[in-house]
Formats: C-alpha cells, sequence, structure tokens
C-alpha cells in the first residue's frame, strides 16, 4: 500500500488556498451572469438529477478541486477498491462492499484472495430469497405451526441503521402483511416496548451481528429468547424442558453474521444463519444479509431492485470522469467546505417523510468513515477532516432549526432530497399536497442561495431595525437532489451516492475510511464499570473520582 498523498502539498490545494484568499461569494450575480449556470451544474446520476449550482463554486474553484482528487489519486484508490485490494490497512481487509450489488453473472469474474466473490454473493442472496420467499408465503411458521406476522431485527450500528432506515422508506412495498421491527439499544427499554404487543406464536427474531460479538446484540438477543420461551410457556403453548425450548429457538430465531460458529455456540442453528464476509463493514453491509429482515417483509424482489440502485452508482462512479463524477464532485465540495471555507457540519434534509432515518444513517455512514485523525499509514491528518452529519425531514425542520441556517453565523451546506411522485397522492380539496410539499424545498433552497436584501424588505415597507432583523444573506450552499420517486432503486441510488461521497473525502485525507477504532475504549470501559454498578468494591476503587460520584449517585437513587 502506497503512502497516502498529503493533500495540502499539492498543486491544487495552493489553487485553492489562492481561490479562497480573494473568495467572494455571490450567487445572485452568478447566476445573472451566467443563465447556464444551472443547466451547466446539474448532473444526472442514474434516475437522480443532481443540481450542484446553487453550490459556493465558481468553474475556477470546480476545476481545481478537481485537479485535488487527481492530484491525490481519488481514482486510483478507487480502482484499488473495486480490485479488492486491502485498503483497510489496520484490520488488513479488502472493501467490497460493491461486489454485493454486483448482478449475476457478472464478467470479468471477482476472485479476491482466492475467495470467488461473486458466487458466494449471489449464494447468499439466493438463500436469504428463499428464506423470504418461505416466511412470506406461510412455508416457514412457529412453533405451534403459525404464520410469521412479525419480524423483529436486533442488531445495532450497521446492523441496525441501515434495515431500519430502508423499512422506513420504502414501507409502501410490504405487500405480505408483514411487520418488521428493530430493536438496538441496551436499554431494555427498546426491547420491552417493541415486543410488548407482540404474539410470541407469530413472531420471528433476526438476530444481526457481524462479528456476534457485540454487547447490545447478543443482550438483546438473550432477553428476546427469554420473552419467547417465557410468553409461549404461559400460554402452555410449549414446554418448559430443553427440547422444546430449543425447538421454540429453532423456530423464532434467524441470524445473520460472518461469525457462523458463535452463531451456534448462541443455540441458533447455523442452517438458520445466513453469511457475509469480514470484508462487508458494518456500515456498508445494509445490502449483504444484513438485509434479510427487508428481503422478508417487503419481498426479494424490492431487496434486488435495491441492489440494482447501488449498482447503477458504482458503474457511474466507476466510468464518469471525475469532472461530471457525481459523488466525487459532492465529496470534493465538502472538503471546500470544510478544508477551506470552514464549514463543521452537513446537514442532509429529506423532502420525504419516509426518509425519516436517513440522516441517522448517513451519521454512521458519514462520521464512523471519516472522523479520523491519523491517515492509512499511521501518520497524522494533515487537515481537518469528517465534518458532522445531521438533520430531519423537511418541513419539519424548517419550524425547528432552519432559522440557524438562514441567518445564523456558520456555513452549513445542505443537501435537499426530494422526490417528484409522492407514495401517498392525497389532496386537500383542490390541492395536491405533496405539491405543496414540494414548493417548500423549492422555496428554501431559493431562500438559502438568494437571500432577501435590505432594499427588498424596506421596499415591502418594513423600516428602523426591523430591516436588519428581515433581511437573508443568501449564500448559504445547498445541493439538490431530485428523483422521480422512491422506489427500491432510487433508495439504493441515494445510499450508494453518499458511500461514494465518504470515499471522496477520505481518499483525499489519505485515511481509512473503513475501520472505527474510535469506538472501542468506550466499549472496554462499560465492561470495566459494569462490575462497579453491580457493587464490586475493587471495580468501585478503580474509577475516577467523577465516576465514582455518579456511581454514588446511581446507588442512592435506584430504587430496584
Ligand atoms: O461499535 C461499532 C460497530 O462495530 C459498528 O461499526 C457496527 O456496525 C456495529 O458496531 C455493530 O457491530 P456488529 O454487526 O458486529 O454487531
Amino acid at each position: 500500500m502506497t503512502a497516502p498523498v498529503d493533500p495540502t502539498s499539492t498543486e491544487a490545494w495552493a489553487e485553492l488556498d489562492a481561490l479562497r484568499a480573494s473568495f467572494s461569494p455571490d450567487l445572485r450575480a452568478w447566476f445573472a451572469e451566467d443563465p447556464t449556470r444551472a443547466e451547466r451544474l446539474s448532473l444526472p446520476l442514474a434516475d437522480l438529477h443532481v443540481d450542484l449550482s446553487k453550490n459556493l463554486v465558481t468553474d475556477d474553484v470546480l476545476a481545481a478541486l478537481v485537479r485535488l482528487a487527481e492530484q491525490t489519486g481519488v481514482a486510483e484508490r478507487f480502482a484499488a477498491l473495486l480490485a479488492g485490494e486491502h485498503i483497510n490497512t489496520t484490520e488488513d481487509r479488502a472493501v467490497l462492499h460493491t461486489a454485493l450489488r454486483r448482478p449475476a453473472g457478472s464478467s470479468p469474474a471477482l476472485v479476491v484472495d482466492g475467495q470467488r466473490i461473486d458466487e458466494d454473493v449471489q449464494a447468499v442472496l439466493d438463500e436469504v430469497s428463499s428464506f423470504a420467499e418461505r416466511v412470506r408465503g406461510g412455508d416457514w411458521v412457529g412453533v405451534t405451526g403459525k404464520r410469521v406476522t412479525h419480524v423483529v431485527n436486533i442488531g445495532i450500528g450497521g446492523s441496525d441503521l441501515g434495515p431500519v432506515m430502508v423499512y422506513e422508506a420504502l414501507k409502501p412495498y410490504a405487500d405480505a402483511g408483514l411487520e418488521a421491527r428493530f430493536v438496538s439499544n441496551i436499554d431494555p427499554t427498546d426491547l420491552a416496548q417493541k415486543t410488548a404487543d407482540l404474539d410470541a406464536e407469530t413472531t420471528l427474531f433476526i438476530v444481526a451481528s457481524k462479528t456476534f460479538t457485540t454487547l447490545e446484540t447478543l443482550t438483546n438477543a438473550r432477553l428476546a429468547r427469554d420473552w419467547l420461551w417465557t410468553r409461549l410457556e404461559e400460554k402452555g403453548a410449549t414446554g418448559s424442558d430443553e427440547t422444546s425450548r430449543a425447538d421454540a429457538v429453532a423456530h423464532h430465531f434467524v441470524a445473520v453474521s460472518t461469525a457462523l460458529d458463535k452463531v451456534e455456540a448462541f443455540g441458533i442453528d447455523p442452517r438458520n444463519a445466513f453469511g457475509f464476509w469480514d470484508w462487508v463493514g458494518g456500515r456498508y453491509s445494509v445490502d449483504s444479509a444484513i438485509g434479510t429482515s427487508l428481503a422478508v417483509v417487503l419481498g426479494p424482489d424490492v431487496f434486488r431492485e435495491l441492489l440494482a440502485g447501488f449498482h447503477a452508482v458504482d458503474e457511474h462512479v466507476r466510468t464518469t470522469p471525475l469532472e461530471r463524477n457525481v459523488p466525487a464532485l459532492m465529496g470534493l465540495l465538502n472538503v471546500w467546505y470544510t478544508n477551506f471555507l470552514g464549514a463543521q457540519t452537513h446537514a442532509v434534509l429529506p423532502y420525504a417523510q419516509q426518509l425519516h432515518r436517513f440522516p441517522a444513517y448517513l451519521q454512521q455512514l458519514t462520521m464512523e468513515s471519516n472522523g479520523k485523525s491519523v491517515r492509512w499509514d499511521g501518520s497524522p491528518v494533515t487537515t481537518d477532516t469528517g465534518e458532522i452529519f445531521w438533520g430531519e425531514p423537511g418541513t419539519n425542520g424548517q419550524h425547528a432549526f432552519y432559522q440557524l441556517i438562514h441567518q445564523g453565523t456558520r456555513l452549513i451546506p445542505a443537501d435537499f432530497v426530494a422526490f417528484a411522485n409522492p407514495a401517498y397522492p392525497l389532496r386537500d380539496g383542490e390541492r395536491d399536497v405533496h405539491g405543496l410539499f414540494l414548493a417548500n424545498f423549492l422555496a428554501q433552497t431559493k431562500a438559502l442561495a438568494f437571500g432577501k436584501t435590505a432594499e427588498e424588505v424596506e421596499a415591502e415597507g418594513t423600516t428602523g431595525a426591523l430591516v436588519a432583523a428581515r433581511t437573508f444573506a443568501g449564500n448559504r450552499p445547498t445541493t439538490s437532489i431530485f428523483g422521480p420517486a422512491l422506489t427500491p432503486s432510487v433508495l439504493g441510488q441515494l445510499i450508494a451516492l453518499y458511500e461514494h461521497i465518504v470515499f471522496a473525502q477520505g481518499a483525499v485525507w489519505g485515511i481509512n475510511s473503513f475501520d472505527q477504532w474510535g469506538v472501542e475504549l468506550g466499549k472496554q470501559l462499560a465492561l470495566q464499570i459494569a462490575p462497579a454498578i453491580e457493587g464490586d468494591a475493587d471495580a468501585l476503587a478503580d474509577q475516577d473520582a467523577s465516576t465514582r460520584a455518579l456511581l454514588a449517585y446511581y446507588r442512592d437513587h435506584r430504587t430496584a
């Protein structure tokens, strides 16, 4: 693995620095002077129309950003990813989530580290599909012979956020009378509330964990198993002997993991488990068997259509020159905002209620990937890295935090995501409600870009101090991502778009976007502190003064 290029030492970086020094963004003037700006800076990405024109960039800045990508080897790094090189250096692994969505029969076949990747991917996809059909068709039944009505996915991080986000987004496609629920938090409230109204006889648990060691998931899986046994036994549906209990687990638990030996040790028959591989990162795994809950509830055809959407964007990235490569350009814009214009956060604002979990999903994808202070060779980074991603669906956010984006002192680049057609075409009398919704999306991006001058405010009759309060500076950058409808394929395109944006930024910064060592310390400390919670004096003595005081508060206030 070659050493990362220091982006700050490139000629392009110096060019960008010089451009920044005299940079005076004026979207009103830029649009007025160049009637082709919107057209020139709007690019197709599979079914999506991506309008970059309301970003704070001139042609010179864009050209220099493209040169930065060239000089830091973004395209070469993407080729290394596709080829299965071990670009995840700290874990010595290939990074091959793009292989999960290669169509069957892709040529030339992908063989990495001796593994025939395409064949293995298709084999698991077929297994997941046929399992899904059995559940959907009523061939897979619970221990008392009843059809499954509820699927509960137990997982956390990438083993939860992807499935729950996609389920919420594509719920209108759930056509088999099945409902999915998602339990992730080790706070017992999560499992207690999500199972409270369920019938054990018709509930299927999917334990999803890449490593099958995650404390939260294994704890919740054991709680779910106890819940199952208790509920079945209370009803007199099954006995409480070991054989009956094993039988209950066999009918009501399946697993998804790369560690099938650990699945078996938990008590789940490996024949009821779906595998994947260490070259799929957790936050890149929704299109692996981690999506089994989706294949069951939405159907295998919907799941395959989702994969096709991902693949369309992979192909765009692979075959499109940087100047028109949408994910690369969006990643480069983020570099411009983060490293040159001082932005610290990035908002993602879906104008689609179905995407209400999309910002949370993106937080793991972006921040676990690019929240790094060292580069892939272990040397310190030379620039600021990953920005803070956040967001909420419009129009809710408009009535909450948009004030700060419009008139605050911080620069917050924002992505707006919208769809021409709604899942539910409702009318309010004569009015098309979705049309009104889209008018809000268009109005917000327009207001952010062009603002409202003091003269315009005064022309409306406002005077005195109110003029300044009612003035909008504009020049607040946005990207509009417009799709025809939130279909499975379009959703796959959207997810893949962000995967590749993250990749492009990581490549410029020279970081490994595929490890997550930053989550380890807290996990270790939780295990050290747990005995102190239980009252272990030695563990208590080991703690710092603040932690000891918090533990004392806990002991004084707990009632159970
Ligand atoms: O703790 C972080 C993390 O490792 C994520 O990267 C991952 O998605 C999540 O935990 C869950 O891990 P697993 O799928 O192995 O249970």
